[in-house]
């Protein structure tokens, strides 16, 4: 297999604001005044340490997009680029806390702006796009119900989703219950990142308190083969990021990674980007590292689109339209 950039594909995990090519970013930064430099390798490309510097680094970068046409351009964007590596469907993490703050009429403009943005990217380039509603782990449990209230008063065809990112290490995630009750019974679909830093008891706490289908990373269950045997008999969607978790040393190269041995076992597994330039990776590429680590060939991405068109948070219509 050469051209794996024409194969159609659906990614479920890719966060909007961590999905800014660089340039993109310095451009808002010089328009803006701001200094931003020290983000920034002599290449051009973000720089960071480890895993919370990354976190800064993106928050840093989030400083420059601060009005709802730069969310236009930027999802336009990234559109752009996850079209041109053969993506037909793309759900992103959307954050009310780099738009707005919270406040919730600045997020339904921010989220107009979005939106018609991702309308123009279907039409002109034949990509769906979701959103899926993140709050922010280390920004802590309040701020957390007052994300979940922007997505209870925005859940519709377009907000579809709702999850928590950042930092697994800050809090735990019973914390968090409120938030996920409130946002199912606004009917949105539910997903936890966990199991990226810490192990398996946190994969187990996503499903018992959170209540989640699916998964952000959730590689680390494979520590514990009756969690892995767990998640494959209840059909729980992994969103698994490969070259995310290789350059953030979650493991040492992508033939130590485990989604292999997780597919072999029977779990759900999906392939996303995360943040494709901060992990200097695409669907393309990620679906080469996959061909070359593991020899995965059309009907192991066949059955990858599969699983994510099945766990994809649209409603059914817009599925029958994908299929
Ligand atoms: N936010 C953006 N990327 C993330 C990741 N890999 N883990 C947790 N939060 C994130
Ligand atoms: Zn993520």
């Amino acid at each position: 297999m050469s051209d794996f950039a024409k194969l159609p594909k659906l990614e479920l995990h890719l966060h909007l604001e961590g999905a800014a090519p660089p340039a993109f970013i310095r451009a808002q930064a010089k328009r803006k005044g701001v200094d931003l430099s020290g983000i920034f390798d002599v290449a051009g490309a973000y720089k960071y340490t480890g895993f919370v510097d990354f976190l800064r680094v993106y928050e840093a970068a989030c400083t420059v997009l601060t009005t709802p046409q730069d969310f236009h351009d930027l999802t336009l964007a990234v559109l752009e680029q996850s079209a041109a590596h053969g993506v037909i469907y793309s759900e992103a993490f959307l954050s009310p806390d780099f738009c707005g703050g919270g406040d919730l009429v600045a997020w339904r403009d921010y989220l107009a702006a979005i939106e018609a943005a991702a309308a123009t990217a279907e039409s002109q380039m034949g990509i769906t796009l979701r959103g899926c509603i993140t709050c922010i782990r280390h920004f802590g449990p309040d701020k957390a119900r007052i994300i979940a209230r922007c997505a209870q008063e925005t859940a519709g065809d377009f907000i579809t989703g709702f999850g928590i990112a950042g930092d697994e290490n800050a809090g735990e995630l019973p914390d968090f219950i409120y938030s996920f009750d409130a946002a199912r019974e606004a009917g949105l679909g539910l997903t936890a990142h966990a199991g990226e830093w810490r192990g398996p008891d946190e994969v187990r706490a996503a499903l018992e308190h959170l209540r989640v289908s699916r998964i952000g990373h959730g590689v680390r269950a494979v520590d514990d083969p009756a969690l892995v045997e767990h998640l494959a008999e209840r059909g729980t969607v992994l969103e698994v990021c490969p070259g995310s978790n290789v350059v953030l040393g979650v493991y040492p190269d992508l033939r130590a990674h485990p989604i292999e041995k997780l597919r072999a076992a029977g779990v759900a597994v999906t392939v996303s980007t995360d943040d494709p330039p901060f992990f200097h990776t695409d669907m393309s590429a990620e679906y080469a590292g996959l061909h070359r680590a593991f020899g995965w060939e059309q009907p192991q991405f066949d059955a990858l689109a599969q699983t994510a068109l099945h766990a994809a948070f649209c409603d059914d219509s817009t599925r029958a339209r994908l299929a």
